[in-house]
């Protein structure tokens, strides 16, 4: 027997139980609007604006120069690293924040071949995000006896690690089909061969509950513009476990990374800690807007998060499944609730054509070439209200066939 779909009352009394409904008023959200893109780039927290006033007008204008010490400009990355770190199961101490997340890929496989010599295996997947691929492309071809395996699917990953595998580089959420790999796993799986594991991070943090040291994870990056909401081009962070510290080498040897920055010595000698991992200057104003989203974790838990996420993409592909069955699309995110992050993809021939049209109906998701649509589910601010209008416009857009009019065919440098 076929079952019925929840109808707007059933997720109306959704939302009047749900414990999270009080954070809905922290964000900036325009009128009309059902974001589903906080994947790619979470909403301003409303507190943010009150956070760049202060570190602008008074910290920098003001207090100039002086603000380096009085204002804590310096220590940003380290202050904000353990703030990041709380949400990733790192010990204070093991986490800053600082520079992009391709950057810090750069850094972090670079330290894992200094910490595994006589190795010199990248492997990681074929379809990991672009940046991950580009840049261990380039570790590879920047240090002698280094090379670039790639396994075509996430099931060949564990197997082709062996014993000339120095680094194995994985999405934690695959950024595509949403699939969320065991962290636990794989790295017990790569160090029984001697390898290091570096987790990139970008689609799970704040998204869910991560425990790197549980997981005695050695390194990790991480961006905090997409579920951490710290705005467009906010810098992202890097955790390197303790144990690792006094022997992590990183090529971006910038003078932050110094034992001592401002005795202005001619050589190089390397911090003791994690600032071995920054490299130079750093975007003060960026930091002080994560700043600001950051303390709307310090009032949520995350396995809150984790439960309403769930229960957020598991209605919308309970919503659409019949829809796509019906319309040539495809879910290609598990039901499995401990196989999936927080956004859920769906194949469609024209699936950018069908999220333009959705886009201009202020529903916003995004697109990944070549057919993919991708929503985000972030509980801190969406309603459970929110995702069954979604699914009623993507059915009416495909049963419609609102998606074939020329003006969504137009692609956009940023999809
Ligand atoms: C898995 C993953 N890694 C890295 C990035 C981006 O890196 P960067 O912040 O350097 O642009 C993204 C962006 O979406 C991503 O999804």
């Amino acid at each position: 027997m076929r079952r019925t779909l929840p109808t707007a009352g059933d997720v109306a009394a959704l939302d009047e139980a749900d414990p999270l409904r009080p954070m809905r008023d922290r964000f900036v959200l325009p009128a009309g609007i059902i974001y589903l893109d906080g994947n790619s780039l979470g909403p301003a927290p409303k507190s943010v604006f009150a956070e760049l006033d202060q570190a602008a007008r008074h910290e920098w204008a003001e207090g100039l120069i002086r603000s380096w010490n009085d204002a804590g400009w310096f220590t940003l990355t380290d202050t904000m690293g353990d703030r990041v770190g709380r949400l990733i199961g790192a010990a204070p101490g093991e986490t800053v924040v600082t520079d992009t997340t391709s950057i810090n890929i750069h850094k972090a496989l670079h330290a894992a071949l200094a910490l595994r010599p006589g190795r010199g295996v990248i492997l990681a997947e074929a379809a990991s995000f672009p940046t991950d691929l580009y840049m261990a492309e380039g570790v590879a071809a920047s240090r002698s006896g280094a090379s670039l395996r790639l396994a075509t699917d996430s099931d060949g990953l564990a197997s082709l690690i062996d014993d000339s595998t120095a680094v194995v580089l994985v999405n934690h959420v695959d950024y595509r089909t949403g699939v969320l790999r065991d962290m636990a796993e794989l790295t017990a799986r790569a160090h029984a061969t001697g390898a290091i594991v570096v987790w990139d991070l970008c689609h799970s943090v704040g998204a869910l509950p991560i425990d790197l040291n549980a997981a005695n994870v050695d390194l990790a990056v991480g961006c905090t513009y997409k579920y951490l909401n710290g705005g467009p081009g906010a810098p992202a962070f890097i955790f390197a476990a303790r144990r690792h510290h006094d022997h992590l080498v990183q090529p971006l040897s910038g003078w932050w990374t110094h034992a001592q920055p401002f005795a202005m010595e001619s050589s190089y000698r390397p911090a003791s800690g994690i600032r071995r991992l920054l490299c130079g200057t750093q975007p003060i104003l960026s930091l002080r807007a994560l700043k600001a989203a950051l303390d709307v974790f310090d009032d949520v838990d995350l396995a809150q998060i984790r439960v309403k996420s769930l229960a957020l993409s598991g209605l919308f592909m309970e919503l659409v499944e019949p829809i796509c069955r019906d319309f040539g699309a495809r879910i290609i995110t598990p039901r499995t609730e401990a196989a999936r992050g927080s956004h859920v993809s769906i194949e469609h021939e024209h699936g950018y054509e069908v999220m333009q049209a959705l886009i201009a109906r202020g529903i916003i998701g995004d697109f990944r070439a070549p057919d993919i649509m991708r929503f985000g589910f972030t509980p801190l601010y969406l309603r459970y209200c929110d995702v069954f209008d979604a699914a009623t416009a993507l059915h009416d857009i495909l049963r419609t066939k609102a998606w074939n009019d020329p003006r969504f065919a137009t692609r956009s440098a940023v999809t």
